[in-house]
């Protein structure tokens, strides 16, 4: 493996998602114990005196892989040359909104940003929108940065899809390793479609091991759709640790490769497959491979997961709509 450290950017560094995913990405999470990182921080101007205690904070645990830390609030020099941009600044729901309603608070940032990578990033870059609400937001950093390969941009629903792994497994007994081909569709909002029809536990169909339908409709699909709020009514604010987790998840997979006999759920620019209208940003079942992904093809789609595939594609044209309107794309 290539000992030259891999430049990764992350936004909104001083948040809360930051705290958990700086100090898991310096660790060796991302790439392993061999493949030093350099860290590129941006925030806001206000939050620099509090990213450089952060910054304190992980010269004080030495990682062996962490190569380097620059931050700053200027995105041009903060993303120059970088090969991996995690897009995490933006602000969080609170309780009682849909994540919709932020677009119009957070979507200027991904206009900014996207032109910034879109000068200065590296020839390689990739770029993961975990910030609110995500998939329009990597629609609006694509956009904006014309010269970076649409299949560069892809926005986080590698939570959904660990969640509906983490309860498919409490409900089954199986444990998580045991379940593959988990599948989330569309927008990571609560029209998500979580799919049992294509998942499996220990090699046979999740839906058929599962054996009831009234569940699958009435308890999975709405307790991983309304995770989050359930996490933001419990804890008072947001999921972080979670977020980070699965933020290093799809970006690990995406440089190295999902696994054999396997697949993950990335929010991607269609190219039309399952009737999803081209270059939206949404969910599909992807492979990786070498920082590639592919759209798995050829799953049949039933009537029921027609209707929930089409729901969420509906909600994701809306917010289309609403940043065109917005003059964001
Ligand atoms: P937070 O408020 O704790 O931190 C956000 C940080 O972004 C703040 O420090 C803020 O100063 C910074 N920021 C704001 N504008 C910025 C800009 N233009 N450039 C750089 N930094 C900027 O929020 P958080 O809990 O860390 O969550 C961050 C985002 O991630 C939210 O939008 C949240 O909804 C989203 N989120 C997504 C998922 C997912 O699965 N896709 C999961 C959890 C949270
Ligand atoms: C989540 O799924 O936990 C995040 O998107 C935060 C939210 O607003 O739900």
């Amino acid at each position: 493996m290539s000992s030259t450290p891999l430049k990764v950017a992350v936004t909104g560094a001083a948040g809360q998602i930051g705290y958990s995913l700086l100090f898991r990405l310096a660790s060796g999470a991302l790439l392993g114990a061999d493949r030093p990182i350099e860290l590129r921080l941006l925030e806001i101007t206000p939050a620099l005196k509090a990213l450089e205690g952060v910054v304190m904070e992980l010269d004080d645990c030495a990682f062996p892989t962490l190569a380097g830390v620059e931050i700053g609030d200027d995105a041009n020099t903060v993303f120059d040359g970088v090969n991996l941009a995690l897009l995490v600044g933006a602000r969080p729901r609170t309780k009682g909104m849909e994540r919709g309603e932020l677009l119009s608070a957070n979507g200027a940032i991904f206009t900014a940003q996207g032109k910034a990578l879109n000068e200065v990033a590296a020839d390689d870059v990739r770029i993961g929108v975990t910030g609110n609400p995500a998939n329009t937001n990597a629609l609006i950093a694509m956009t904006n940065a014309p010269d970076i390969p649409r299949e560069r941009f892809s926005a986080l629903t590698r939570l959904d899809h660990n969640r509906a792994i983490s309860q498919l497994a409490a409900r089954t007994g199986a444990p998580v390793t045991d379940i593959r081909r988990m599948t989330i569709w569309g927008n990571h909002s609560a029209t998500q479609y979580p799919d049992l029809f294509h998942a499996e536990v220990g090699g046979r169909n999740a839906a058929e091991v599962v054996g009831d339908q009234s569940w699958i409709e009435n308890d999975f699909i709405p307790t991983v759709a309304k995770r989050g709020a359930a996490i933001i009514e419990a804890r008072g604010s947001s999921s972080a640790a979670s977020a980070a987790s699965a933020t290093i998840d799809a970006a690990h997979d995406w440089l190295l490769g999902s696994a054999d006999d396997d697949w993950v759920s990335m929010a991607v620019a269609s190219d039309g497959s399952y009737g999803v209208p081209e270059g939206l940003i949404s969910s599909f079942p992807v492979t990786t491979k070498d920082g590639s992904w592919e759209i798995v093809q050829g799953l049949d789609i039933d009537e029921f997961s027609r209707g929930r595939i089409n729901a969420s594609v509906a909600e994701l044209e809306e917010e289309r709509a609403a940043v065109t309107e917005l003059g964001l794309i």
